[in-house]
């Protein structure tokens, strides 16, 4: 019995995994339809600032009820302010998401004067644009505190309610940062790696707990027009350009309408990624002083916000 059960599962797998390229070919030539997140609580962190903000907009422009959080309070009310005035439903919250205490009494403030938030998309981010050697400790625990240790924190706030409903869309804004290594950016690379894995984890973790329902979402864009990352450089613009943050922020609505797994901004970024990973790292060095594509390191230690700008 047990031999003839093992027989089956390898046949069914082995046409599983013929049929995958084809099955793949079918939703590109046919993508899934986009879902309406009208009337869904959507909590969205570093919603005061670049990416963020454009997402609030886009978001609440879809019927969504958006609660936004941001540690700059000033840019998060600004935002807020303007999407009430278009008669938006909006609730903004100045919140330090590295703060575990803080995010449990705000996530039951939430709970208590929103409802159950349903879509919940870590956005939050820093970076400082510093060789290893001059990277103050404090620079290297804020950013694993902003880009990876928050995404746990806020993920035990509102993942079992979300397991509770068996209904769900969980969010990440990680980095094509998170996939290679580059110059300068240690401590950014290593911390968007971290939230890769730990949502590549979190996918094991409810396909074994029979959650397919809840969505999980892994944006991971090159670098976008928004300030976070200033002095950057591309030889390419066609190939490797400087995204704008507003097609950015299309883009991923679009993959959250489609509740598409791992999106890479732009699309090719992770062909050619994959490409060069395929050569020696004598030659991507050389296709990478090519392409002429990244940053110079910032002069400042603490991260900046200066306008970017293809040199
Ligand atoms: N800009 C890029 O080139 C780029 C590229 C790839 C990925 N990303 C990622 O996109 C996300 C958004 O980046 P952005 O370019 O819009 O940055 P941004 O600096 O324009 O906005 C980040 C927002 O996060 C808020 N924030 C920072 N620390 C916080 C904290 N502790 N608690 C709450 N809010 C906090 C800031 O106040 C700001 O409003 C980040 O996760 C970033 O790593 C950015």
């Amino acid at each position: 019995m047990g031999c003839f059960r093992l027989m089956v599962d390898t046949i069914k797998l082995f046409f599983l995994m013929v049929a995958d390229p084809f099955i793949r070919c079918f939703w590109c030539i046919f993508p899934k339809p986009k879902k309406s997140i009208k009337g869904e609580i959507i909590l969205l962190t570093g919603a005061g600032h670049g990416l963020g903000k454009e997402l609030a907009i886009r978001l609440s422009d879809l019927g969504a009820v958006m609660v936004l959080w941001d540690i700059n309070q000033e840019n998060n009310e600004n935002i807020a302010s303007k999407l009430r005035s278009l008669g938006r439903s909006v609730f903004s919250y100045r919140v330090d998401v590295t703060n575990e205490e803080e995010v449990i009494r705000m996530a039951n403030r939430v709970k208590q004067e929103v409802g159950d938030v349903t879509l919940l998309v870590n956005n939050a981010g820093v970076f400082s644009g510093q060789p290893i050697c001059k990277l103050s400790s404090h620079v290297i625990r804020r950013c694993f505190e902003v880009n990876s240790l928050a995404h746990f924190w806020m993920l035990q706030q509102f993942l079992p309610r979300m397991l509770e409903l068996n209904r769900g869309h969980i969010v990440a804004v990680a980095s094509m940062a998170g996939h290679h290594g580059v110059a300068n950016m240690t401590d950014y690379c290593a911390s968007k790696h971290a939230t890769v894995g730990l949502m590549e984890s979190l996918y094991m973790e409810l396909h074994a707990a029979k959650k397919a329902n809840i969505r999980l979402t892994t944006i991971n864009p090159i670098i976008i027009t928004t300030g976070l990352i200033s002095n950057v450089r591309t030889r390419f613009p066609c190939l490797l350009p400087l995204m704008p943050v507003e097609e950015t922020a299309d883009v991923i609505v679009k993959s959250i309408l489609r509740e598409e797994e791992m999106v890479f901004i732009p699309a090719r970024s992770k062909y050619l990624n994959d490409m060069v990973a395929c050569f020696r790292r004598k030659t991507r060095f050389k296709i990478l002083d090519y392409t002429g594509y990244g940053f110079d390191p910032v002069v400042e230690k603490e991260p900046t916000k200066n306008g970017a700008e293809i040199v």
